[in-house]
């Protein structure tokens, strides 16, 4: 009998599905009231780097609209309803969608919505803020629009070693919620030997980390692995790696119509595992054939 693990932690982290629930709850009470009915439900950018979830959502009517510019709307009164993704945008942005008459949705991951928070008090009090993250992901975008005064973001040592301030202040260091724990620790020790006042805010999400712990884990123990995710999804890919490490058998597939099936079949134990933007049901999809097919 074939074993086949898994892992709990394969998919969507809890503030990605929050977000992506919001977006169908939305489109189907869209449906249900008449009152709602010509008003368009959009998500404020993709909701999610999977062209699944975007096609589905596309056929129940659910539009992306651009981000950046203040949107105005496509009709007179109300333009529609639009949904926050779970990376958060900047209090501006925020506004402006408001203020053009948006009926905002907000699906913002509660721990991002935390940094918000942190920054926007932290610098309301006189600190200087400093985001230890990607300046053009759209998380640090929008965690920096909550800064009520004067921020930085550093991702490098490099940048780091550069970092000086021009007055003395407080400083208040966050990070993007997938920023590396390591790395994270290595660059804000580069900041506090300058000597400044450091209040450090450890505001790494372990989601990541404990989808490759448990992947690592059942890799160990398992004939075959199998990961599932984007083939430009860098968090997948990085799954692969940890999985192949540990299992020679690992076969990175985008959805069911890519396993080869002749291969699987010599394995008496299977493992599988998906990167952050897999919905459930082609793990489901996977799961069930491996189980069953074989
Ligand atoms: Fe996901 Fe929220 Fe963490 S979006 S990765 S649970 S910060």
């Amino acid at each position: 009998m074939r074993e086949v693990i898994l892992a709990k932690t394969a998919g969507f982290c809890f503030g990605v599905e929050q977000a992506v629930q919001t977006v169908y709850r939305q489109a189907e009470e869209k449906e249900k009231s008449g009152v709602q009915k010509d008003m368009p439900v959009y998500t404020y950018g993709p909701i999610i780097h999977n062209d699944e979830v975007v096609a589905d959502l596309r056929k129940k009517g659910v539009k992306i609209l651009e981000e950046g510019s203040a949107p105005k709307g496509e009709q007179k009164g109300s333009p529609g309803t639009v949904v926050i993704r779970s990376h958060g945008i900047s209090k501006a942005e925020y506004e402006a969608l408001s203020s053009a008459g948006w009926h905002c949705v907000d699906a913002t991951c509660p721990f991002v919505k935390k940094i918000h928070r942190i920054v926007s008090e932290e610098s309301r009090k006189g600190s200087f803020i400093i985001i230890i993250g990607n300046a053009d992901h759209p998380e640090v975008k929008g965690i920096r629009g909550w800064v009520e005064t004067e921020a930085a973001v550093i991702e490098t040592e490099e940048e780091a070693e550069k970092f000086f301030l021009k007055k003395p202040m407080d400083i208040c260091v966050v990070s993007q919620t997938t920023f590396n724990n390591n790395k994270f620790k290595d660059l804000v020790e580069i900041l506090k030997k300058k000597g400044y006042n450091i209040k450090c805010v450890k505001t790494i999400c372990n989601a990541t980390e404990e989808r490759q712990r448990e992947a690592r884990q059942i890799a160990k123990k398992v004939e075959a692995m199998i990961v599932i995710g984007g083939r430009h999804s860098s968090n997948t890919q990085k799954l692969y790696e940890i999985c192949k490490q540990e299992c020679k058998n690992t076969y990175y597939i985008q959805t069911l119509r890519d396993l080869d099936v002749q291969s699987m079949q010599g394995y008496n134990s299977i493992g599988i595992t998906a990167g952050a933007s897999t919905p459930k049901k082609i793990i489901e999809e996977v799961q069930k054939n491996v189980r069953n097919e074989f």
